[in-house]
């Protein structure tokens, strides 16, 4: 993986040298890099052609039309997923940070945890110059930040990276990179487990129709066209 830098950036450039290419594998990333420049952080992917920059802007005007719309037609999946207005709800595999932001939008206190470097850099990046009130984020494994936080959370949200049986949709190019570089959790129930313990009111997993996984089984599971979101009872509440 290579990093581009502009001279201010020399210090943080030659730190992420040294942690990224330890933590990824050289041949996943060959044609990965990042870029570092005044306006903030990009990870160009040129795997296609056209090589793509994946960036993460949550004050982008498209995204933010695109969840208002989404919030203000029929009732949102999420509210019947996480029905009691303005709690805590921890996300444990944050990634571009999408679901999370569209919580926050409903008014949710959001902290997000994130295990993959790079995504964590994105996401910090993009927090940075939002500056938003009740919108966190940790980078680690969150079992770890779970098993160490004397804190409970009302809600608490999983999407994990789910191996389907069949591709049934294009995936856009950011999807297929953050498949490249982001963290693959191997035991997907010890979390689940954990998280239930630590939630006053419930955990939700989302998972997709056609996954193969064989997780915990849920206590019921709320049915949308494409996803599955397996719902726990909270042991705290
Ligand atoms: C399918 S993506 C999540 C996408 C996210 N919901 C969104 O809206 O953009 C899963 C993410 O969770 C991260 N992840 C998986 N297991 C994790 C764990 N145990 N702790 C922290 N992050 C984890 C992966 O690195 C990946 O970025």
């Amino acid at each position: 993986m290579n990093i581009f830098s502009n001279l201010n950036n020399k210090e943080l450039s030659d730190f992420l040298d040294k942690t990224l290419n330890d933590y990824y594998d050289q041949a996943i990333t060959e044609n990965l890099s990042v870029n570092l420049n005044k306006d903030g952080i990009a990870l160009i992917n040129a795997n296609y052609k056209k090589a793509a920059s994946i960036s993460i802007d949550f004050l982008d005007k498209e995204i933010n039309n695109k969840i208002k719309l989404r919030l203000s037609g029929k009732k949102d999946i999420f509210s019947k997923l996480f029905p009691i207005k303005n709690s805590t709800l921890l996300d444990c595999t944050a990634g571009y940070g999408r679901d999370s932001y569209i919580l926050r939008s409903m008014g949710f206190n959001v902290t997000m945890v994130e295990n993959s470097p790079i995504m964590s850099l994105l996401l910090n990046d993009a927090l940075k110059k939002l500056k938003l009130l009740n919108f966190k984020m940790y980078h680690g494994n969150s079992y770890d930040y779970l098993s160490h936080s004397e804190k409970y959370y009302d809600y608490i949200y999983i999407d994990f990276m789910f191996n389907k049986l069949k591709k049934n949709s294009l995936s856009s190019k950011n999807d297929e990179t953050l498949k490249l570089i982001s963290f693959q959790e191997n035991n997907k129930d010890a979390l689940i487990r954990l998280a239930i313990k630590k939630s006053n009111s419930r955990v939700v997993v989302k998972e997709p129709k056609n996954s193969l996984s064989n997780i915990l089984k849920p206590e019921y599971t709320i049915k949308t066209k494409l996803l599955n979101f397996n719902i726990y009872k909270g042991n705290n509440g």
